[in-house]
């Protein structure tokens, strides 16, 4: 199973930190991410917004966006069998 993370790439890419950060859990969990982006979701005033396992974050900053992933795929790889 992967996190799974949908943004609009109109508004999050704006934030040019944000979409760094997103390119740089990507790279660093290519196996853990899904990422759905959009031309718009409804959340042009709260960009960047994601949409992370379902759960909405308006406004979301680099640094929660990574701590966000992280707690998610740590979960994740803690369950897979050894
Ligand atoms: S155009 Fe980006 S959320 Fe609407």
């Amino acid at each position: 199973m992967t996190v799974q993370l949908v943004f609009c790439s109109n508004c999050a890419c704006l934030e040019s930190a944000f979409c760094a950060m997103l390119r740089q859990m990507q790279q660093t969990y290519p196996d853990q991410i899904g990422v759905v982006e959009l031309d718009c979701m409804a959340a042009c005033d709260m960009a960047p917004a994601v949409l992370i396992d379902g759960a909405y974050y308006p406004g979301i900053s680099p640094a929660d966006l990574q701590t966000q992933i992280e707690q998610r795929v740590g979960a994740e790889l803690a369950d897979v069998p050894a």
